[in-house]
């Protein structure tokens, strides 16, 4: 609806003007574009494309180049931007296209003279980057992250002088930067990290004045830091982790006005302590200097930083009392992490100050004395491996208590579990292991049962039963409660655990039949009873095995006897796998994540080290990391009898069998030379009768093992590894032969005096090869991390390290 409408004058007037407007904008849009793509440019980017092996019709290149055709206009093509005057190519983004080549250096690339943006990111090249990129004169960003391209940057790179933006990160680049870089004065954004980068960074950083971030971690550059660079006053962001940078950290003159915010020096070899000119960068935000040989006090000048968020001083060898000085209450400060490193006393009530603090890890530290109440006001709390000893006044922040990760273990506590524990309800990982608390397991346990993934009280004096308050636990994925002194059944209402992934009650006096009824855990990978006084058979007619993901069982030391029926083990479904693990990255498995093939527990991206014991002989081992592949059964001392079962063959990723000291009777299953990644095999101490398999010869990974104090009779096997044996692996087992090489040829020359208290008669001289692993770990006291080298080979976790004559001195305490 038009309103009234008169026609004055002034209003044609206005009417005319708007359609002379309009008309020239329309003209304007409509006009041809005088910018089509330059044929030389359109032909370079086919015959570029064609450089590469394009499938056109696979969508990988589909959607990007595939569709470059020369029935439309280059311009339009996808990844391609043209000048909308000259028409000719100024971008071109072929990010995770696979290109799978090299880039030749008489490539047509190098024909689109105009590129200003090139973006070949996660392309899958190799081979040298090629002089003539120099070509490029109008480039101002270069992206060449993730590849796989070789060599040396070349010279000519200090060409492309309009560079704003360069990205080589993660190839395998090497050799010096050429020195050709300095002449990239504009550049605002460099990143060079992990390549093969060696040597010195460039003398002369001071030149790249518009540079705002830096990005050169791990590579293996070397020499004192540049203090050329923290003099570029808009340098924010320096990225330098795991080089080889060593001495002193030279801050040069500060400049007031320094906008840096982030440093990370992570992993280098800087030492020295660190100068209290650093309180000058008033604009910090993230301080990485973790896992250096930075020593001297408590850097306390740092803390004046106001717009500190993140300190990380972890693995240096700072030490003396830790003095934050005076706080202000305005200070930044949310995550610190102190760890690993000797700082010592108590730990100042003057940490309440720091209002945002929020993680605090002082674990591995000398540290001793109360807990402060004000810690419990922390989200992550590692206090881990350090000698506190009892808790300040809490009631106050209790209300405020928001723990979610409580590590306390390896300290001095004793007396009663804290209660105030139990005030966390929102607690996802609580460890108390390796201190001295004892008395009962409380039943307030059920306060944060809903929201606990992994309980861990190891190696404390906790008496009386397992709570039954496991209900609501329905996200625990690991229960530690080994080595205390807790009695009679274990809580049937661990059965609503769902989740759990390991559970390990070793050394402890639970008795009680055997749980079966964990079998219907469909995620449980680990089973550890070893040590108490379970009792009865492990099958029963009427109940269904289960155990379908298990990998590692320990039943050894109990009471248990029965028999196992011929088809016990082919339930085991995990154990049937042959695991391999990917050495180079990490890897997902079943609710674990696994990084560099150690198991670990990964629970909302955060992650724990699992770890389990396993005692052999008497000898108390804990494994701190599990390695995914570490598929064993020890059903060792007790007093099973009968045939071992045929389905053991199944098993075939079995690594390690022990079933010494019991007495199983008739012969070794041949079913038992299917198991070809067994390693270690000790079938000791039984009543077992008929000859070794002769197949057994061929399993080639199998170095270690025990057949004596049997009934065994006929040859011993050919094989190369049963050659190795020593004569005592046999022995007791009246007729068998072929003893004679393998006793004649492992002639022990006279102990050393020192050798001799520890060389065993020949009797004791028994297998005992997590002992062996034991004495080869430097440095370890009581809760050994044997893990950690055990586990370290790729593929086999018996080196030569633990070869026979080695592991003969370290024999110890047997029986
Ligand atoms: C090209 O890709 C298509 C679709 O992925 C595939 O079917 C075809 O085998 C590929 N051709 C060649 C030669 O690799
Ligand atoms: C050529 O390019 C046009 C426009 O991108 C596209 O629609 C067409 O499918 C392409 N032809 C071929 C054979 O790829
Ligand atoms: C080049 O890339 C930068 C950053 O992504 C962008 O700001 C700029 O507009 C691009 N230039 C061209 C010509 O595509
Ligand atoms: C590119 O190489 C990768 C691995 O090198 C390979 O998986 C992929 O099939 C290759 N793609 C083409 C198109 O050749
Ligand atoms: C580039 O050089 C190679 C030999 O190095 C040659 O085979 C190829 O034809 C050349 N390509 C162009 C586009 O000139
Ligand atoms: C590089 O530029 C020079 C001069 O502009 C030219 O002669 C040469 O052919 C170019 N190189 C390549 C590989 O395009
Ligand atoms: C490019 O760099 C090389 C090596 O640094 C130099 O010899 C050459 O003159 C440069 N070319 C141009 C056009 O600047
Ligand atoms: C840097 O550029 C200047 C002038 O453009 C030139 O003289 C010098 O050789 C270049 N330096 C390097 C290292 O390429
Ligand atoms: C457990 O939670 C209840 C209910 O919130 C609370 O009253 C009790 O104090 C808690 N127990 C302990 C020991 O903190
Ligand atoms: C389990 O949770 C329910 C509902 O939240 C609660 O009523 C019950 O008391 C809890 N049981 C235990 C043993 O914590
Ligand atoms: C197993 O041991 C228990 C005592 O722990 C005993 O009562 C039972 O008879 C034994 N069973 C067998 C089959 O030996
Ligand atoms: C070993 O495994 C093979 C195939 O998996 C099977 O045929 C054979 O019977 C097994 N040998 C024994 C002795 O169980």
């Amino acid at each position: 609806m038009i309103p009234s409408q008169s026609y004055s004058f002034s209003g044609i007037v206005v009417t005319l003007y708007f359609f002379f407007l309009f008309s020239f904008v329309l003209h304007t849009l409509a006009s041809p574009k005088v910018h089509y793509c330059r044929d030389d440019q359109r032909d370079a980017l086919l015959e570029f494309k064609h450089e590469f092996p394009v499938n056109e019709s696979d969508p990988n290149f589909y959607d990007m180049i595939g569709s470059w055709n020369k029935s439309s206009d280059c311009c339009s093509w996808k990844r391609i931007k043209c000048d909308s005057k000259s028409g000719q190519v100024i971008s071109l983004d072929i990010a995770s296209v696979p290109l799978n080549n090299t880039l030749k250096p008489n490539s047509s690339l190098f024909k689109l003279q105009y590129l200003q943006n090139l973006t070949l990111s996660d392309c899958n090249l190799y081979g040298e980057i090629p002089s003539s990129l120099g070509n490029l004169s109008h480039l101002t960003n270069l992206n060449l992250v993730y590849n796989k391209l070789v060599g040396q940057v070349p010279a000519s790179i200090g060409n492309l002088t309009q560079l704003r933006y360069l990205s080589l990160s993660y190839n395998q680049l090497s050799g010096k930067i050429p020195v050709s870089f300095a002449n990239l004065t504009k550049l605002f954004a460099l990143y060079l990290s992990y390549n093969y980068f060696e040597s010195e960074l460039l003398p002369d950083m001071s030149r790249l004045h518009n540079l705002e971030d830096f990005g050169a971690s791990g590579n293996s550059f070397v020499g004192p830091f540049p203090p050329s660079l923290f003099t570029i006053p808009s340098l924010q962001w320096i990225q330098l982790g795991g080089n080889h940078f060593k001495g002193p950290l030279d801050f040069g003159n500060i400049s007031l006005s320094s906008r840096l915010q982030i440093l990370s020096l992570r992993d280098n070899k800087f030492d020295g302590p660190i100068h209290e000119s650093i309180s000058k960068f008033l604009n910090l935000e993230q301080l990485d200097l973790s896992n250096n040989s930075f020593f001297g006090p408590f850097p306390t000048s740092l803390l004046t930083i106001l717009s500190l968020r993140r300190v990380n001083l972890a693995g240096n060898k700072f030490k003396g009392p830790i003095d934050f000085g005076n706080i202000s209450s305005s200070s930044s400060l949310s995550v610190l992490d102190l760890s690993h490193n000797k700082f010592d006393g108590p730990v100042p009530e003057s940490i309440s100050k720091f209002l945002n603090l929020e993680d605090l890890d002082l674990s591995n530290n000398k540290l001793e004395g109360k807990v402060p109440g004000f810690l419990w006001r922390m989200v992550l709390l590692k206090l881990s491996h350090n000698s506190f000893s009892s808790f300040g006044k809490l009631s106050k922040v209790l209300d405020q208590a928001q723990i979610r990760d409580l590590r306390l273990d390896s300290n001095s506590f004793r007396g009663p579990f804290p209660h105030s524990i139990c005030k966390l309800r929102s607690l996802e990982f609580l460890d108390l292991s390796n201190n001295s608390f004892s008395g009962s397991i409380p039943l307030c346990l059920r306060n944060f049962t809903k929201s606990i993934q992994v309980l861990i009280l190891r190696n404390n004096k906790f008496s009386g039963v397992l709570p039954d308050v496991f209900v609501n636990a329905t996200n625990l994925h690991a229960l530690d409660v080994s080595r205390n002194r807790l009695e009679g059944k274990l809580p049937k209402s661990l059965i609503n655990c769902e989740f759990m992934e390991l559970l390990n009650v070793a050394g402890n006096k639970f008795k009680d039949k055997f749980p079966s009824w964990l079998g219907s855990l469909l995620r449980l990978n680990v089973l550890i009873l070893r040590s108490n006084q379970f009792y009865g058979s492990l099958y029963h007619p009427h109940i269904s095995i289960g155990f379908q993901m298990l990998k590692v069982i320990d039943v050894s030391h109990n009471d248990f006897n029965g028999t196992f029926p011929t088809f016990y083990f082919s339930n085991w479904l995990e154990m049937r796998q042959r695991i391999t693990l990917n050495p180079e990255d990490g890897d997902t498995y079943m609710g674990y994540q696994i990084d560099t093939n150690d198991l670990q527990l990964v629970i909302d991206s955060r992650s724990y080290p699992t770890s389990m014991d396993m005692v052999h002989k008497g000898v108390d081992t804990e494994f701190e990391k599990i390695r995914r592949d570490f598929i064993a059964i020890d059903l060792s001392e007790n007093r099973f009898y009968g045939k071992i079962p045929e389905s053991i063959g199944l098993l075939k990723g079995l690594r390690l069998l022990n079933l010494s000291g019991n007495a199983f009777a008739s012969n070794i299953p041949l079913s038992l030379a299917n198991l070809t990644t067994l390693e270690a095999l000790d079938l000791s101490r039984n009543q077992l009768s008929g000859q070794i398999p002769l197949d057994l010869g061929i399993l080639s990974f199998l170095s270690i093992m025990d057949f004596s104090h049997n009934n065994l009779e006929g040859p011993i096997p050919r094989g190369t590894q049963f050659q190795r044996q020593n004569c005592s692996s046999f022995m007791d087992n009246p007729k068998l032969y072929g003893l004679d090489e393998i006793c004649g040829k492992t002639h022990v020359p006279n102990p050393t005096p020192q050798e001799s208290e520890k060389v065993l008669e020949p009797e004791e001289q028994v297998i005992n090869w997590i002992a062996a692993a034991i004495a080869y770990v430097p440095g370890v006291f009581c809760g050994l991390v044997i893990g950690h080298i055990f586990f370290s080979h790729k593929h086999e976790w018996f080196t030569e390290k633990f070869s026979r004559n080695k592991s003969r001195l370290v024999i110890r305490g047997t029986h």
